[in-house]
């Protein structure tokens, strides 16, 4: 099963996948997790220009839709793996919901595996504002606030579910594993 965590900048994925991998392990389950962009060459060099004051332009956009899709590329046969659950900390919608125009972002990435399940982490755009560094140019309240709503409806074409951010670790957590429990058979009535 690959499941895929979702939400804009600073919404807690990396925290709330290790406590769900730490779950799961606990539950028998084997786990892999996984991170979009990675530390490849291709993910550096995403990493740069994501600073630069332009990444919002058409053209920049355009480019990092096609570094974020060779940079997924690396990861393809790895997440084929069906003998585990795979955790990714972004997938393929975070290029739909963060890069621009549609029709360029969809072509680029018509291979990419489609996710079984997305958990969006839904978190307030003042809030991701606050908790982020402000070092990225994405990373400001109006481009997060169309983000935002890109997911919204993206997450309405694939099997998702939609977890509020704004509570704290534990309760978000544990309604992570409310979530997911039955994708994977296990009793929900046995989760703290
Ligand atoms: P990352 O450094 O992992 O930030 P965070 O920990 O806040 O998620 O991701 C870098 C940025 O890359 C983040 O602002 C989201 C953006 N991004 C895209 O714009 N398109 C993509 O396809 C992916 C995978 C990430």
């Amino acid at each position: 099963m690959y499941i895929v965590f979702e939400g804009i900048d600073g919404s807690g994925k990396s925290t709330q996948i290790q406590l769900l991998k730490e779950w799961l392990e606990a539950n028998g389950l084997s786990v892999e997790t996984f991170v979009e962009p990675t530390d490849s060459e291709v993910g550096k060099l995403i990493r740069e220009v994501l600073q630069r004051p332009n990444a919002q332009t058409e053209e920049v956009q355009k480019t990092l839709a096609l570094l974020f899709a060779a940079d997924r590329m690396l990861l393809m046969d790895k997440l084929e793996d069906e003998s585990k659950i795979i955790i990714s900390d972004r997938s393929f919608i975070s290029s739909l919901a963060y890069q621009e125009p549609v029709e360029w972002v969809e072509v680029l990435n018509k291979y990419a595996k489609k996710p079984d399940l997305i958990i969006l982490l839904d978190l307030d755009v003042a809030k991701s504002v606050s908790r982020t560094s402000g070092e990225d140019t994405f990373e400001n309240e109006e481009f997060l606030a169309r983000v935002r709503g890109n997911y919204l409806n993206i997450v309405k074409n694939y099997e998702h579910q939609i977890i509020n951010a704004n509570n704290g670790v534990n309760k978000v957590s544990s309604d992570i594993k409310k979530a997911v429990a039955p994708y994977l058979g296990i009793c929900p009535d046995c989760i703290r």
